[in-house]
């Protein structure tokens, strides 16, 4: 049975996070991911140990549904809730369903945490972005590790948004009390079709890696 991430061949630094993430927590961490989406991010990191809080608001791809992919043809997806069960991790991963911005969640505790791509959704334009990036930076414990790729701006109507972002604008909420790790940027690039986006697109990414200060 396929149980494949349908964003599985997206452009993504977790590589570059996950090495960070060795360097600096045992195996058997707690990392939050913020979009956890189908799982492409969760199922690998509950695989190698890690213990993982994933936050997603869209229930298709909790629980499955139909998607539209590529071609116009329309297929059943299987969920995050399916695709941990049948791989044996749902005991390695708390799902908090609902938006992340509204969660009460707040444990203070992870070693981690990852988002990719899922702020310059139009459904968290409603809050300013430093709303969601301090409240992923606070649920990190001192020494903890933020890790986040984000959508840089492409077309014109992304320069009125400031989700749509960069790593100097984003550096600026990690000044006192963070030690930066990494930035990189992307020229712009040519996507394939995938879900969400049926036909060849434009991106520019931006990643960020930084740590809280453990004193
Ligand atoms: C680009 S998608 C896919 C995630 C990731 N790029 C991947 O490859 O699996 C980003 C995800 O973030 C989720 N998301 C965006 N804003 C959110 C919020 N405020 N709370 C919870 N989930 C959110 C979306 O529903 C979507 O599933």
């Amino acid at each position: 049975m396929d149980t494949r991430s349908l964003w599985e061949h997206t452009l993504t630094f977790f590589p570059q996070f996950l090495s960070a993430l060795r360097e600096r927590a045992p195996a058997d961490a707690t990392v939050a991911v913020v979009g956890a989406s189908d799982g492409k991010f969760v199922l690998p990191l509950a695989a190698t140990g890690h213990h993982v809080i994933a936050f997603e608001r869209d229930p298709v791809a909790l629980h499955g549904g139909e998607v539209k992919l590529p071609g116009g043809a329309i297929t059943h997806s299987r969920g995050l809730i399916d695709r941990l069960r049948m791989a044996g991790l749902d005991g390695q991963v708390r799902l908090v369903e609902g938006d992340f911005l509204d969660t009460e969640y707040a444990e203070h505790r992870c070693d981690a945490v990852w988002t990719s791509c899922s702020w310059h959704y139009s459904a968290n334009h409603r809050r300013p972005l430093p709303d969601f990036v301090t409240r992923m930076q606070s649920l990190l414990r001192a020494g903890g590790l933020f890790g986040a790729e984000f959508m840089m701006p492409v077309e014109q109507r992304h320069t009125l948004v400031e989700h749509y972002t960069s790593p100097e604008k984003l550096s600026r909420h990690f000044t006192t009390g963070w030690d930066m790790l990494l930035t990189l940027r992307t020229n712009e690039f040519i996507e394939r079709p995938h879900v969400g986006q049926l036909h060849d697109h434009t991106h520019r990414m931006g990643l960020l890696l930084a740590a809280r200060s453990t004193n």
